[in-house]
């Protein structure tokens, strides 16, 4: 596969961890510990195929509605992820940062994410971002509500307002757009995810759940990936024509 045709930024719904543990009479926790296994195995893939960010969904503002018991062991196991990994992830060149309402998170988690973005900073074989507590809905409310208080301020005006100065209030704004939207677990929908950023991303959809998610499987997103002609609105014969001149 040739660098032109790797995703610079790849978004993934990391979901059927539930199921992956039903079908093997496992409690649920067990699928989401093995999911943590797929998002160490899928890092070294993005380092390997020179992906420049992976953004994961980890936690959304709706999984809240779970049962108290898996929301305090989804917190638990964030927790032992960050405390286990992110030394590794900084040997490795790698950047962590987290997006979504963490102040809604026990204060030794936001500690641990702090530092964790510290250490990180300035790493950049890889960005790899973790969206928890996060929605689609509060990412472009924050950005519409920090951009008022600019108003406010006589800090901007309202004609100032466009989608390109919107695009930098909400996450994710320093990285490139995601590119490619991947979901396990055969459900076809965005789930309150990256609404503003993924405008233009190509969708993927795999059956399989997260944690059956191996080498095979990215591969095989990122091939379908460089089959598919991004036209941002053009004919075809536009971007045809603009790629033959470079
Ligand atoms: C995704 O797996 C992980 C989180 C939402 C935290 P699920 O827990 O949603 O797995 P299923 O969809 O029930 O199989
Ligand atoms: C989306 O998965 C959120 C995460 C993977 C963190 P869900 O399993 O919560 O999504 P729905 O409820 O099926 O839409
Ligand atoms: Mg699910």
């Amino acid at each position: 596969m040739s660098d032109s045709h790797v995703p610079r930024h790849i978004a993934i719904i990391m979901d059927g961890n539930g199921r992956w543990a039903k079908k093997r009479a496992l409690p649920r926790f067990a699928g989401h510990k093995a999911g943590v296994e797929t998002v160490r195995r899928v890092v070294k893939l993005c380092i390997e195929y020179k992906v420049e960010a992976l953004t994961l969904f980890a936690f959304s503002s709706e999984n809240w509605r779970r049962p108290e018991q898996e929301v305090n062991l989804l917190m638990q196991l964030l927790m032992t992820a960050l405390e286990k990994e992110v030394k590794k992830l900084h040997e490795n060149n790698i950047r962590l940062q987290m997006i979504g309402a963490i102040e809604a998170f026990p204060k030794k988690l936001q500690q641990l994410v702090v530092k964790a973005e510290q250490l990180t900073e300035n790493n950049t074989a890889l960005t790899v971002t973790v969206a928890v507590n996060y929605g689609g809905h509060w990412d472009i409310v924050e950005a519409a509500k920090n951009i008022a208080s600019q108003v406010e301020q006589g800090k901007l005006q309202v004609q100032d307002i466009d989608e390109k100065l919107f695009a930098e209030y909400v996450c994710l704004a320093k990285l490139p757009t995601p590119d490619l939207f991947i979901r396990t677990g055969g459900e076809k929908r965005v789930s309150n995810f990256l609404l503003w950023q993924l405008a233009y991303a190509e969708m993927y959809f795999a059956d399989i759940s997260w944690p059956e998610f191996d080498k095979t499987e990215f591969l095989t997103a990122l091939q379908s990936f460089a089959t598919r002609q991004r036209r941002f609105g053009r004919t075809s014969e536009q971007v045809e024509k603009c790629s033959n001149n470079v």
